[in-house]
């Protein structure tokens, strides 16, 4: 079959990139969708198994630290779009071992570029190179303020380092090589198939085992939580509709304290697993802070809601239940993606953390 585009969705057995994976095979069945996953700890084709056998869906297994690799994809397959989100993204994991997220956030990154430039060369109309990055790049607010497209960069983590410099290069590939290039800046996700090192998921898998609830410091750090199918659309909408060279923030205007999402979870839990209300609460555990710990994050998208009438859907009593229920349901995939390395990982990373407070 003659598809319409060509598409190169990076890191699409991850978290997010295969809920967008998922969306634009079914969505756009004109378009060939070709997924290029590492499949480091993170990646898990288990996360795309409804889709897999789909006819205009491919999966390779890559790494785009291996440049060769991205100059024959684009020479095989003739991409018209680039969908990257493969990156490390993990901030915990980027303090223990930041060289893996300099190497793939941004050595991947400036390969991926270098692959659709040469590829592209001057014949540019109709192709996009959309880079998925963060709002941490901003770095912390006080208590209040919104981070706007025009916030100044102010990374403070090997990971938001490295996601800024990810992101400067691809604006100096646009302004130097003429790259179409579109930048979107997205708020902290949550919902299925999110790896169990990250707060939500971390937090209803402990709370099933009766296993303690680490919350870092204080626990009145503050994220803006968003539903992961509204970013699928959004990344969606921008794909099609932004504009070149923009940037869009992405966000859920849901701003919460770590230590009331934890007891709020906590509450959804106990309710879903019948267990007396108030049970969960108690295994809340205070533990020593991430270092550099940023306080709070929260996003201005009115650019997105104006410019491209995008807008969250789902609310946050809704989106933490449903994503509860998610893992209640698929204890099998959470077996699988906590055994082996997960393990150690977990062990090292919290025992540290309780003996050091
Ligand atoms: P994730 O860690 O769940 O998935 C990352 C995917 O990238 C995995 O499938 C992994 O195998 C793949 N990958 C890693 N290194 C690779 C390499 N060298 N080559 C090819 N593939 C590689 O991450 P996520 O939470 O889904 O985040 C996806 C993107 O969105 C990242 O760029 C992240 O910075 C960004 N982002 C995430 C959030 C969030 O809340 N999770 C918010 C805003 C932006
Ligand atoms: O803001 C977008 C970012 O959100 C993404 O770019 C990152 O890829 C993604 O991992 C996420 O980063 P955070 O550091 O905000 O997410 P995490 O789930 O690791 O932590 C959320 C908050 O909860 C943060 O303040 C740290 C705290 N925390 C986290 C864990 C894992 C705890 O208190 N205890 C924990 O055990």
């Amino acid at each position: 079959m003659a598809y319409s585009k060509h598409i190169l969705i990076t890191g699409g057995a991850g978290f997010i990139g295969s809920h967008v994976v998922r969306h634009f095979v079914q969505k756009y069945p004109e378009y060939l969708i070709v997924n290029l996953d590492k499949l480091t700890y993170a990646g898990n084709l288990e996360n795309l198994k409804d889709i897999e056998s789909a006819p205009n869906y491919v999966f390779i297994k890559g790494d785009i630290v291996d440049r060769e690799m991205l100059q024959q994809l684009f020479a095989r397959y003739g991409f018209d779009g680039v969908i990257h989100l493969a990156a490390e993204s993990h901030v915990d994991r980027s303090i223990l071992n930041p060289l893996a997220f300099i190497e793939t956030n941004i050595i991947g990154t400036v390969n991926l570029l270098d692959a659709a430039r040469h590829s592209w060369g001057d014949h540019t109309a109709g192709k996009l190179f959309y880079h998925v990055s963060t709002d941490e790049v901003y770095g912390s607010l006080g208590e209040t303020g919104l981070f706007t497209e025009e916030t100044p960069y102010d990374p403070r983590s090997p990971y938001s380092a490295s996601k800024a410099s990810s992101d400067h290069m691809v604006r100096a590939w646009h302004h130097t090589y003429g790259l179409p290039i579109i930048i979107s800046n997205c708020s902290n996700n949550y919902g299925p198939y999110q790896f169990p090192e990250k707060l939500i998921p971390l937090v209803i898998h402990n709370i099933k085992h009766h296993k303690p609830l680490p919350i870092y410091g204080d626990g009145q750090y503050t994220r803006d939580w968003l539903w992961v199918k509204d970013h699928a659309a959004a990344i969606d909408l921008i794909f099609h509709e932004g504009r070149n060279g923009e940037t869009y923030n992405i966000g859920g205007n849901n701003e919460w304290k770590n230590i009331d999402l934890v007891e709020k979870l906590c509450d959804i839990m106990d309710e879903l697993l019948g267990r007396a209300q108030g049970s969960s609460r108690q295994l809340i555990t205070f533990v020593k802070d991430r270092p550099g710990h940023d306080r709070r994050y929260a996003i201005d998208a009115s650019k997105i809601k104006r410019e491209l009438g995008w807008q969250p859907t789902v609310s946050a009593e809704e989106g933490l239940r449903l994503t509860a229920q998610w893992y209640l349901d698929n204890e099998e995939w959470l077996a699988h993606v906590t055994s082996g390395a997960y393990q150690q990982y977990y062990e090292k990373q919290y025992r540290e953390r309780v003996q050091s407070q």
